[in-house]
């Protein structure tokens, strides 16, 4: 339902311009809950605001309905954006505004009578489940219940596409997972397309159906978010799965300097299968285990291990080839717990 084909945005008020976007090419279908993620800077931003045209793009088509949003004019533009509503990182509360007046601004702007709006927001309150906040200012609220706030006023015009910029990185674990839960649900009961942008790997795992990894401006990876992240091909993707690092101290080693220390990722067909017992017997090397994590994504379950691996050269090398030939990812670190 969003096609998002060649897209480029350059910047030009610096010397030489940023050329923020490159060739951008997605599809969103309805339903999805689509993830962006990529470091500070990858241009994520740039393309969630291109959508809805808070960014003029500077060249390519994104397709929403049938319809390219970047050719409709002024009269169009505010019908189109009447189906997409949008959160952000900071909320973007009216702060003199409490919850009610704040969920039933959009409505204002759409002239729904008084008894409309009364019952339209009441609704809205329920969903985001804030029914006794109602007056409150968003002074009063904490940075979860503000994010409740600024959702039900995104989804007060009943729009079909829900924008999510960093929606919940400024909110603490227990925080976000409730307003992920949220999201999910609205996805769910409501039939809302969610495209979201983070730099939180946590937040794709826990609940976007397809991802696309953007870096430099490019995407570098896309597709089924289990899929793009059980095989990943690009050094980025790779980076988002390390759950684990080197916490140990070099002096624990019993012999650090001919101990090769390794990063290991696995999918949950191997997290069955022994298969550090079989690396420790079929290439005669020691394989000593100093940190581990299982985690999952959608509900499947991935591992990550680091391991000190001690023998000659070639049985270290065989080893390693082997897991890689297995499907797991596997990545040197240096005693510091950097990557080699
Ligand atoms: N209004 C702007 N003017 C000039 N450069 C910008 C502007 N907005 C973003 N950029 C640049 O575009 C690139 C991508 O930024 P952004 O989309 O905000 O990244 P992200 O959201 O992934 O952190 C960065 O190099 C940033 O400095
Ligand atoms: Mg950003």
């Amino acid at each position: 339902m969003i096609s998002i084909e060649g897209l480029y945005k350059t910047f030009l008020d610096t010397e030489g311009g940023i050329e923020a976007l490159k060739d951008i090419n997605l599809k969103i279908e309805k339903g999805d809950i689509f993830g962006i993620i990529g470091l500070s800077g990858a241009g994520k931003s740039t393309l969630i605001r291109c959508i809805n045209r808070l960014e003029e793009p500077t060249k390519g088509s994104i397709i929403i309905d049938g319809k390219d949003v970047v050719n409709l004019d002024k009269n169009q533009l505010r019908d189109m954006r009447r189906n997409i509503g949008m959160i952000f990182q900071h909320f973007n509360l009216l702060s003199r505004k409490n919850c009610k007046e704040n969920i039933a601004f959009p409505l204002k702007i759409m002239k729904y009578d008084k008894e409309q709006i009364e019952k339209r927001v009441d609704e809205l309150l329920d969903i985001v489940e804030l029914k006794d906040k109602k007056l409150a200012y968003p002074s009063q609220l904490s940075g979860g219940q503000k994010q409740r706030v600024a959702i039900a006023r995104a989804l007060a015009t009943k729009p079909k596409i829900l924008l999510c910029d960093e929606a919940t990185s400024a909110l603490d674990p227990n925080t976000t997972a409730s307003i992920l839960k949220l999201l999910k649900n609205i996805n769910k009961t409501l039939g809302i397309t969610i495209v979201l942008i983070t730099h939180q790997m946590e937040v794709i795992k826990e609940i976007c159906n397809k991802v696309a990894v953007i870096s430099n401006g490019s995407i570098v990876e896309q597709g089924n978010t289990y899929n793009v992240f059980s095989k990943p091909s690009h050094e980025i993707t790779k980076s988002f799965l390390k759950d684990v690092t080197l916490n140990i101290d070099k002096d624990s080693l019993d012999d650090p300097e001919n101990t090769k220390l390794v990063r290991i990722t696995f999918f949950d067909h191997k997290a069955k299968e022994p298969l550090i017992y079989k690396i420790i017997k079929n290439f005669d090397v020691e394989a000593n285990i100093l940190s581990g994590k299982m985690s999952s994504i959608q509900g499947r379950t991935y591992g990550n291990l680091v391991v000190g691996l001690r023998g000659s050269n070639g049985n270290v090398k065989d080893a390693i080839d082997y897991l890689k030939d297995e499907g797991l990812v596997v990545e040197g670190l240096k005693h510091n717990g950097s990557s080699n």
